[in-house]
Parts: structure tokens; sequence; C-alpha cells
């Protein structure tokens, strides 16, 4: 993800998250700190998915991920979370950890097929009083070393 994509991802992320979108500015700053990488997923030059990690060693955070509606089941957030996680792996994380709202079905088999399993939850953590599941992954064994 490129400066010039904010305005793009911004507009997607106002779609997917109604209640609670990052504004432009947070895209910004998340942009500007060396702890994060982001990525985006284009189909004929449009940004139809984007995903990013804090990565701080031996620890790293799932920041965000989405695909557009139209474009989804087609393996794109797994394409691009298994991206991220290869880079957080080389960078000698051992562990990976996100928040998800609990009820979130797609999200959570997401994160299942890529290794996350459940940890703990949060009751009432989201202001709808959702939980969130902390969801953590281990770095794989043969996981290349940094
Ligand atoms: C969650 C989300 C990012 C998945 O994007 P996607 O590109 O459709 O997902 P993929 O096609 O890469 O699916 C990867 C895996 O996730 C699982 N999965 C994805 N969507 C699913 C669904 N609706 N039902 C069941 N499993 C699903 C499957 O196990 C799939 O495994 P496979 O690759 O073996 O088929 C997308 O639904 C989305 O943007 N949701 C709204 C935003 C959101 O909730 N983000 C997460 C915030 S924590």
């Amino acid at each position: 993800m490129r400066w010039w994509h904010l305005d793009d991802v911004h507009a997607l992320e106002r779609d997917l998250f109604a209640t609670d979108a990052w504004s432009l500015e947070q895209f910004w700053s998340e942009l500007a700190q060396p702890s994060r990488r982001y990525v985006v997923a284009l189909v004929d030059g449009r940004v139809v998915g984007y995903a990013g990690t804090s990565c701080l060693p031996p620890d790293a955070d799932v920041q965000t991920v989405g695909v557009a509606v139209d474009q989804r089941g087609r393996g794109t957030a797994r394409a691009m979370l298994e991206d991220l996680l290869a880079d957080v792996d080389a960078r000698g994380v051992t562990h990976t950890l996100l928040e998800v709202r609990d009820g979130n079905d797609a999200a959570l088999a997401l994160y299942a097929r890529l290794g996350f399993v459940e940890i703990s939850r949060r009751p009432r953590y989201y202001a709808d009083g959702v939980d969130a599941l902390i969801m953590r992954r281990a770095r794989p064994a043969t996981a290349g070393r940094a």
C-alpha cells in the first residue's frame, strides 16, 4: 500500500466497517510507522482489498483486513495475510495476535485457516456489546529465520 492508494482504501474501509471505520488520517499515520506493513489487492487497477500488520519482534499484530463484497471467496484475504505473515515470520516474530468480533464467521474461518487459535475473550468489548475474541498464531517451525 502506498499513499496514492489511500483514498480508495478509505472508501472501501467505510463500506466494510460502517460504524467504526478508520479515518483517512489513521491510514496515513499507519503508513508512516516503520513497524507497519500494509498491502493492497488490485484488480485492473482497482483496490479490492487491503491488509496490514504491526511488527515489533517477538510479537506482531494483524491490524486489519478487508475485501470488497464483490471480490470475496477468491482467496484474496488469504493471499494478503499469507504475504504479511511470511514477512513477520522472517523478522523473527514468534507470535502474531489479532482481535475479531465474535460472530464474524468469515473472518474467524479465514484466521483459523491461517493457523490462528482463540486464546481469550473480552466480554462486551465493542460499543454494541459484542465480545472480542483474541486469536494467536505461533510462528511455524518451518519459517525462515531473519
Ligand atoms: C473476512 C474477509 C476479509 C475474507 O475475505 P475473502 O477474500 O473473501 O477471504 P478468502 O477468499 O481469502 O478466504 C480464505 C479462507 O477464509 C475462509 N472464509 C472466507 N470467507 C468465508 C465465509 N464467508 N464463510 C466461511 N469461510 C470463509 C475460508 O476458510 C477460506 O478458506 P479457503 O481459502 O480454503 O477457501 C471478508 O469477508 C471481509 O472483508 N469481511 C468484512 C471485513 C472484516 O470483517 N474483516 C475482518 C475484521 S477482524
